[in-house]
Parts: C-alpha cells; structure tokens; sequence
C-alpha cells in the first residue's frame, strides 16, 4: 500500500452486521444510546464521528458487527438523525439497505422539554406524535406541547 492509501483508510468493513452511515454528526452518541449499546455489548462496535463526506459535510457512522437491525429499530433514530442510511451487511456484501423513516408515534426515548409535564415529573413512558417531517416537529400527547428538532432530547 502506498503512504496515500494508508492516509485514506478509514474504518474497516465488517464481515456480518449493520452499519449505520450518514449519521449527524452532533448526535451520533445519542444514537448509540438509543441503539442500546454500551459496555455490556459484546460485539465489535465502532463508533466514528466528525468523518468528511462528500454529499453531508461531516459525518458519523456506526458499524455493529453480527447485530441486524431491523427497521422499526432503526427508525427510532429517524428524530434525531433523519438522513441516516442502514445497510445490513452479509459476507462483506451489502444484503439491504434502507433509510430510517418516520415513526407516526415515538415512544419511550425522547424527554419532553417542558419540565411541568406530567412525564417530566412521574415514571411515565412518554410519547410524541409526529406533527411534521422536514423540520421536525412533535407533539407531546400529555401535555400538548410542540417540539422541534433541537429541543428532542434522548431519555
Ligand atoms: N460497509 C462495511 N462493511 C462491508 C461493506 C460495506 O462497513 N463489508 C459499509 C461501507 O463502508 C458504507 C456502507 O457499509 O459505509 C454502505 O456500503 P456501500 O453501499 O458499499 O457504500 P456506498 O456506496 O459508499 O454507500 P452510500 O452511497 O450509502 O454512502
Ligand atoms: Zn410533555
């Protein structure tokens, strides 16, 4: 390999798994929150952030080795990094690929920023509906609050 091809390298292919690319590059730990990992995980994760990408700027990505995300996981993180693309990888190949879509109710994940909520203040599971896409906007189901992208806050 030549010393510009060693310059360029960047993370390794996986051999099985999902690899979570075009990620924001401001939330890419959050994900990995929603994603459940942590040092409990005993697969090989690596977390890249701050990447250069021709089409977004900066970039993160996440690759989880022997781990398939299936859609509805995925989509969970559609709120805080809309432009993600998963790709399901099989010996070395790229077996599927997709983009993360709009839960119409999000449930769980998301703290409502308005700290009289009822959510806010008791063990309760909270839950947004989807109010719009493209900004984000999302409705708090308890106390009818609007929420835009910057205020989404990961539990
Ligand atoms: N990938 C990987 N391991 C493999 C195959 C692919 O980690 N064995 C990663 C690539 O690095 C890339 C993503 O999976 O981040 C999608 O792979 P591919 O479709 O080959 O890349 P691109 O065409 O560059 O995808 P995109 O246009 O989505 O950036
Ligand atoms: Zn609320």
């Amino acid at each position: 390999m030549t010393t510009d091809a060693k310059k360029v390298r960047r993370i390794s292919q996986i051999r099985n798994g999902t690899v979570i690319d075009h990620l924001n590059p401001h939330r890419v730990f959050e994900v990995v929150k929603i994603l459940y990992i942590d040092d409990t995980t005993e697969e090989t994760v690596t977390v890249g952030t701050n990447l250069q990408s021709k089409v977004i700027g900066k970039k993160g990505i996440i690759k989880i080795s022997n781990r398939f995300l299936t859609q509805e996981e995925v989509n969970r993180l559609s709120v805080i990094s809309p432009n993600a693309t998963v790709s399901i990888i099989e010996e070395y190949e790229v077996k599927k690929k997709f983009k993360v879509k709009f839960p119409q109710e999000v449930r769980a994940i998301l703290n409502c920023p308005n700290p009289n909520c009822v959510t806010s203040i008791e063990e309760i599971e909270t839950r947004f509906k989807l109010v719009q896409e493209s900004p984000i906007l999302l409705f708090c189901t308890y106390c009818e609050r609007y929420c835009r992208e910057n205020e989404i806050e990961i539990l």
